[in-house]
């Protein structure tokens, strides 16, 4: 057996965070992308354990599809009506099995910035101690509303009280107790079965363990973090942002020291799933959001929020927003581009300004500079879109998708009705409502045909400014015909 393999992980997250006011239970709410609870099974599963189990109870059903959803491997295990941690603990044993052995790791769903690395610590110096319990502790500045941690006269830890349990002499001990613990697995399920619910809130606590365990002979340990930020929980909105944006500060420093520039990381947010390459450029205010993946040498920014997309080496993307996205290599987008789901931009290829794409293929080198919608449609490689062109897919009732050749082009102001296919090397003049297809090398002309009616401004404007520079004109080419007549 490989003492520094868990044989189990329980992630408590059965509480009611009653301090959120939200109908969304609280180890849903997200920061940097991802769940509380998700970061808390990344990390778990950063230990490899044998199980991992969530604890639930508040918003059950939500949670349990949540987790399961993240982690098919998962134990969702039902906590009843008995209240406290210990309780919680003692229903993930229940879902595990009875003869588990080994060491069983115990941390909480919404205690976000844990990080695997400090679990697997935590796991070697418990293993390597030959310790029963060791918990996780720090030392606060300000240690009110946690679990204080007693020690004896040889420094040796024997309990935690709770803050509302204990003494004026103990609430003045700064060593809290993290909630985070390793435990040998017959050792707490042994004392889980001893704790009662002797305490002022009625609640069988976690925390008894660590004395029923000292007494009958184990060796307690804690395992004190400096990075307090790592030992936090989310209790209420505050600390959720106070805690998101530390987290987003930690994760554009580990970017930047992958090599990414980040000219104002103040202003910048990238969620936890996000992968950037080497000498990209994040301008200020940008988001990368959700699966977001940044290729390298590329510019993003300023003004940029990306979900779920995926940027080449050396694109440059600059005020725009894009969902579900593709962006080629050395590909240019924006400003103010709106990049909608289906959108896949070739290599150098184009989408400028105002512009819309959905469902929308561009081919290699083609270009949509300017003031475009473009959905459902397939942009030939080399083709060009000319300025205000709109791809009018929808009927009102259906969708219709249409198509430009390689190397084709669409003249400005345009309206594609689609269904429509234009070919290779073909043209459409400026200004056309297109409806039917247009083959190898012609050109389109879809519009009314321009008529000039002589003298209608001096007949039906007769008196303004406009029939006065009229007349002028027409005596200036009088004029000027004379002239050249008599020369
Ligand atoms: C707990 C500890 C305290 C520690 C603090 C660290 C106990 C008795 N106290 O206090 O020593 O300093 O955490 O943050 O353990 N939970 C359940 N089921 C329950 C109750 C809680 O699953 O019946 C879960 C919650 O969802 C949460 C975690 O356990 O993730 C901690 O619960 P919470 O009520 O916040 O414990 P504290 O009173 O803060
Ligand atoms: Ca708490």
């Amino acid at each position: 057996m490989n003492p520094t393999r868990p044989a189990a992980v329980i992630i408590l997250a059965a509480g009611e965070g009653t301090r959120m006011k939200s109908s969304t239970p609280k180890v849903l709410h997200r920061i940097a992308g991802r769940s509380l609870v998700a970061h808390a099974i990344v990390a778990a599963r950063a230990t490899d354990p044998e199980h991992l189990v969530v604890v639930v109870r508040h918003g059950r059903d939500l949670v349990a599809a949540h987790v399961l959803d993240r982690d098919p491997d998962a134990v969702v295990a039902d906590q009843d009506e008995v209240k406290g941690t210990g309780r919680a603990t003692e229903c993930a044993l229940a879902s595990l099995p009875a003869d588990l052995v080994g060491t069983v790791l115990v941390t909480y769903g919404d205690v976000p910035l844990l990080e695997g690395r400090t679990l697997l610590a935590l796991v070697e110096a418990h293993a390597g101690a030959g310790a029963a319990a060791t918990v996780v502790t720090a030392h606060v500045p300000d240690p009110t509303g946690y679990g204080r941690i007693l020690r004896d006269g040889t420094g040796a830890v024997c309990g935690i009280v709770e803050q509302k349990d204990a003494s004026e002499e103990q609430r003045a001990i700064t060593e809290i107790n993290s909630g985070i613990y390793a435990f040998d697995a017959a050792t707490l399920r042994d004392a889980l079965g001893r704790v009662g619910t002797d305490n002022v809130q009625g609640e069988k606590y976690l925390t008894d363990v660590l004395a029923i365990t000292r007494e009958s002979g184990g060796q307690v340990r804690a395992h004190v973090v400096d990075d307090l930020w790592q030992t936090e929980g989310v209790n209420d909105r505050v600390q959720l942002a106070a805690l998101g944006k530390e987290l987003n500060r930690r994760l554009c420093e580990t970017w930047m020291r992958a090599g990414v520039s980040i000219v104002d990381p103040a202003t910048t947010w990238i969620d936890s799933d996000v992968t950037i390459g080497q000498d990209t450029t994040i301008r200020p205010g940008t988001q990368l959001l959700g699966a977001t993946t940044i290729g390298a040498g590329a510019v993003i920014g300023p003004e940029v929020t990306l979900t779920d997309t995926e940027v080449g080496d050396g694109a440059e993307v600059r005020r725009a927003e894009a969902l579900l996205a593709v962006i080629g290599e050395e590909a240019t987008v924006g400003p103010f581009s709106y990049l909608r789901p289906g959108t896949v931009l070739g290599r150098r290829g184009k989408i400028g300004g105002f512009v819309e794409t959905k469902n929308a293929r561009i081919g290699e080198d083609a270009k949509v500079p300017h003031l475009t919608y473009a959905g459902d449609v397939t942009i030939g490689e080399g083709a060009n879109i000319g300025a205000g062109t709109i791809f009018a897919n929808y009927d009102g009732v259906h969708k219709h998708h249409s198509t430009v050749g390689r190397n084709s082009f669409v003249g400005s102001n345009s309206v594609v009705i689609s269904p429509v296919n234009i070919a290779d090397g073909a043209y459409v003049a400026a200004g056309s409502a297109l409806q039917g297809d247009v083959e190898p090398g012609q050109i389109a002309v879809a519009r009314g045909r321009q008529r000039n009616v002589d003298g209608w401004v001096a007949r039906a404007r007769a008196g303004t400014k406009t029939a006065a520079a009229a007349a002028e004109a027409s005596e200036r080419h009088t004029d000027d015909t004379d002239s050249e007549s008599a020369s």
